[in-house]
């Protein structure tokens, strides 16, 4: 309601204070509209139309806000005494320059300039007259009244949460019946509350939770707060993978900076880090061998990668030349492999240090050889990439390439990072469209999920391991939240402090197609921190159980497998006019499809994991 009162209060001030049209103007803009159609616009693309009786050419730049050290595109030229329609792009801020020649010389001279974020669908005028007084300002006239762009999503929500009331009622008079029915027949209520004695089912890896039902744990130590944190972050990825609505905040940004679609994978290896805490607990109380856990994890890593390669095949006839190596569930298996290993090797079947002067940090005390090990990992991380040289580029580039720079670097797509893959895995076996490129013009390719990433996403799975040890060394609420906090206060602020709170300034700025540092330390604190908070609500006050995303959080593997090869499918895909409350709807919709699916298998008690 209150934000609802904001943004119309935002639009009729925004309609008063618009720039004012003459008459004659609006005659002309009525006119010109009877005789001409204006080309078709799609979402997040604004009309300019710039009415020239200057009598002379202006050439049109325009410069994308997103676009980082770049000079200014030439779009096109409008002639002296002419109307011309130009499409602009509304997603991100635009610089437009007009600029004109001097009769007989190369160079141009600029006339004006102007910096905004156009509004979505919107039709703005500008009449471009030359007076007494040389260029009149470009004043810009916005003449329709576009709905503002990210209004669907208002409604959108309203309408998922009237959804989950009619679920609730519906779910409440059900179990009303139930019980009252179970109270006749002197029965045990079956509701879909009673699964505790199933084990958790970590992240996409993890624990034989069919074949060995959970004796050794303490009902207690069942985390259904983890397990909620899997599912939200599995939802959210299967939002934004299916389009997300189309809007820049539910996607990745062309390079630096950090939206909501940025969240769930790094989230996903920080869950899997914690969830290890529990498998590998459960395996050394039942006495099992390193040897035998070894081979353990090395299978789930095979199967894994093998299901990561066997996904980028999705698109059609699979060119072995052109197959993509890299990708989501190989960076997690990897990451998974070399912190499952370290545990395999260091981790203890018992508590330690509760009785040394140490007691307090007795969780990060026992995993003093892993931090070691991780931070020479890191180490190595920050080395290749701000040291080694890469041919043709700066030492230490960590940019975009392409329209970046001015140029200089078109081919130097991130840097070291960019450069390691290209040499060591091809550029036909990796992503060819990298997010850069339609902003940065990048013409090379660039994998997100290549070699030296995954360093940095083995020390943030790490990070989720340390995390999760908490709950195992500590009983106390207490201890357990400030530790979680504590740990999202330290990874915050050095994240924080690496980039500088800001988008593109800091010395490492954050960064989802490098997995920058500070890129993992800002999620990881993201990831304590909401963990603190569902657990709070889970498992200490216990106020909510953590529906609907625990039915997907005990069966990440299936449904992340399923959204991702049913992607073309009906009901999952059909085709739609992309404007963005229809996406947004659709992607909703396909969220609940899946959402239905794991509800189902949940109340089935079937629980598939590797
Ligand atoms: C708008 O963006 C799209 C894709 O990013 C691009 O193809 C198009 O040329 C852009 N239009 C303008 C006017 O910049
Ligand atoms: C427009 O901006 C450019 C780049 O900042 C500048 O070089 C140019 O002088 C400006 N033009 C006017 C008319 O202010
Ligand atoms: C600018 O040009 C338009 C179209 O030719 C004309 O109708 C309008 O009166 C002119 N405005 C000024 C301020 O000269
Ligand atoms: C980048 O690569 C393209 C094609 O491979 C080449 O034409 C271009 O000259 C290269 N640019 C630089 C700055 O090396």
């Amino acid at each position: 309601m209150k934000w609802c009162l904001l943004v119309i209060t935002w639009c009729y001030c925004c309609s008063v204070f618009a720039d004012q049209l003459s008459i004659e103007e609006e005659q002309f803009i009525d006119k010109y509209n009877k005789d001409h159609d204006k080309p078709i616009i799609k979402k997040d693309e604004a009309w300019l139309t710039v009415v020239s009786t200057v009598g002379f050419d202006v050439h049109v730049y325009i410069h994308n806000h997103e676009c980082w050290k770049c000079d200014r595109i030439y779009l096109q030229t409008i002639d002296g005494n002419d109307v011309a329609t130009i499409i602009l792009n509304t997603t991100y801020g635009t610089d437009i320059e007009f600029r004109r020649n001097i009769i007989g010389q190369d160079e141009e001279i600029s006339l004006c300039n102007i910096s905004r974020k156009f509004k979505e669908n919107g039709d703005y005028w500008m009449f471009y007259n030359q007076s007494d007084f040389g260029i009149r300002s470009c004043d810009l006239n916005l003449v329709n009244d576009p709905m503002t762009a990210e209004m669907p999503i208002l409604y959108v929500a309203a309408g998922i949460l009237v959804l989950w009331i009619i679920v609730k009622a519906v779910a409440y008079c059900y179990s009303v019946r139930v019980i009252s029915e179970s109270y006749d027949v002197k029965h045990d209520e079956e509701g879909k509350t009673n699964t505790n004695n199933v084990q958790m089912a970590p992240v996409p890896v993890q624990v034989e939770t069919t074949e060995v039902p959970m004796t050794t744990h303490h009902k207690r130590s069942r985390l259904h707060s983890l397990d909620t944190f899997r599912g939200f972050s599995l939802l959210l990825m299967i939002f934004v993978n299916y389009g997300g609505g189309g809007y820049w905040f539910f996607d990745h940004p062309p390079w630096n900076g950090l939206t909501v679609a940025d969240l769930v994978f790094p989230w996903f290896v920080f869950i899997m880090g914690t969830s290890m805490n529990y498998s590998f607990k459960s395996m050394l109380k039942r006495g099992k061998s390193r040897g035998w856990i070894f081979c353990k994890v090395f299978k789930r890593t095979c199967l894994l990668f093998t299901f990561g390669i066997i996904l980028n095949t999705n698109w059609g006839p699979v060119d072995l030349n052109h197959l993509r190596i890299p990708g989501v569930l190989q960076r997690l298996s990897l990451s998974y492999f070399v912190v499952a290993l370290l545990e395999t090797i260091f981790a203890k079947n018992k508590v330690i240090g509760q009785k040394k002067s140490w007691h307090w940090i007795r969780d990060i005390v026992s995993l003093l050889p892993q931090w070691i090990i991780n931070l020479i990992m890191l180490g190595t991380y920050l080395a290749l990439t701000f040291a080694l040289p890469v041919p043709g580029c700066p030492r230490g580039y960590i940019g975009p390439g392409g329209l970046h720079e001015y140029r200089k670097y078109e081919n130097c797509t991130g840097g070291a990072a960019g450069y390691i893959d290209r040499v060591v895995l091809g550029e036909n076996h990796i992503y060819g469209n990298p997010t850069p490129k339609a902003i940065y013009q990048t013409k090379v390719p660039y994998d997100p999920e290549g070699i030296l990433g995954t360093l940095t996403s083995i020390f943030l799975c790490f990070l989720g391991l340390q995390g999760g040890r908490i709950f195992l060394y500590y009983d106390d609420h207490y201890g357990r939240l400030i530790r979680l906090l504590v740990w999202s206060l330290i990874t915050g602020a050095v994240g924080i402090a690496l980039c500088n709170a800001s988008k593109n300034d800091g010395i490492i700025p954050l960064n989802k197609n490098l997995w920058s540092v500070s890129f993992i330390l800002i999620t990881a604190c993201f990831g304590y921190f909401l963990l603190a908070i569902l657990y709070i609500l889970v498992d200490v006050l216990k106020w909510w159980r953590g529906t609907p995303f625990i039915f997907a959080g005990m069966n990440p593997l299936v449904i992340y497998l399923c959204h991702d090869i049913f992607y073309r499918f009906f009901p999952i895909n059909w085709q739609i006019e992309a404007i963005h409350w229809k996406l947004l709807i659709k992607a909703v919709w396909d969220v609940i499809i899946w959402l239905i699916l794991a509800f189902v298998l949940y109340c089935k008690k079937i629980f598939i994991a590797l």
